[in-house]
């Protein structure tokens, strides 16, 4: 297994949610110490909803005027849209957390055209990162899902995207993935000192072990760190296809497997 990856295997999202907080915590106290400011890129989707609810009302967690969110991805709908992820973010963690306005950075949608939502969106990161050209911001955290065709961010299987090399963010026309997307690109991702998948639940159970294991070029597989490390949080369900693996150890409530 590769030294940057580690698999984590916990009994329920309750407790794969507490140990994803506490990550949250140790990780912004290393990067304000170190940086003076914890930069985040968090996923849209339903699973990691218990994290963001529990992050609302860690009252130990006060460094909001130093902590900047952004987002992995978002569909070009209306902010107010009950797809949007940049609404979900805000109905379960940004309304509820006292984080200066200017600290959250989302995929602007009113743009009328997706591609250029996804060139303010890589504006915005060059500004903020203050990127010389061909520079990559490095985020100190960030969050996937993963879809059950072995999607993560707006990354989908068989889109050109998935190649982009020199975009920051990246778009979809299509509206085959329910809507145009806008996305971080892979070289973003995986520029990231820390990323996080989050997968819960049976239904994910076959494409976590594809990821893990088979060869073909899922995009989720295409998530590996230059410099940074990855972390798999995977429920029991989630991780029940996985086949016998060779030894484990405990980490916290979860057990860490090696292949
Ligand atoms: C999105 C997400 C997407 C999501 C996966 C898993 O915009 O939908 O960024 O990549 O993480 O589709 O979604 P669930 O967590 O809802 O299963």
């Amino acid at each position: 297994m590769p030294k940057d990856r580690t698999i984590l295997i916990f009994e329920n999202p309750f407790t794969l949610s507490n140990y994803l907080l506490r990550q949250w915590f140790a990780l912004a106290q290393e990067s304000i110490a170190k940086n003076n400011r914890f930069t985040v890129a968090l996923s849209g989707g339903k699973t990691p909803l218990e994290f963001y609810c529990k992050l609302s009302g860690a009252k130990e967690y006060d460094q909001w005027d130093q902590t900047h969110v952004f987002l992995t991805d978002e569909r070009f709908v209306d902010s107010d849209d009950e797809a949007s992820n940049g609404r979900m973010l805000a109905d379960s963690l940004l309304d509820y957390v006292h984080i200066p306005q200017e600290n959250i950075h989302p995929i602007h949608t009113n743009t009328g055209d997706v591609s250029v939502s996804a060139e303010c969106y890589e504006e915005e990161l060059i500004d903020f990162y203050e990127l010389a050209i061909g520079q990559i911001p490095c985020f100190d955290f960030l969050l996937l899902g993963l879809g059950e065709d072995g999607h993560t961010a707006s990354l989908f299987p068989g889109e050109k995207h998935i190649a982009e090399k020199v975009r920051l963010a990246v778009f979809t026309e299509t509206e085959k993935f329910g809507y145009q997307r806008i996305s971080l690109s892979l070289p973003v991702i995986n520029q990231a000192r820390h990323i996080f998948f989050i997968v819960t639940g049976k239904n994910k159970a076959a494409i976590v072990k594809k990821i893990l294991y088979d060869k073909k070029e899922y995009p989720a597989r295409k998530v590996m760190p230059v410099k940074g490390d990855i972390t798999f949080l995977l429920d029991k369900d989630a991780a029940s296809d996985l086949p016998y693996f060779s030894s484990y150890t405990h980490c916290d409530e979860a057990i860490r497997v090696q292949y």
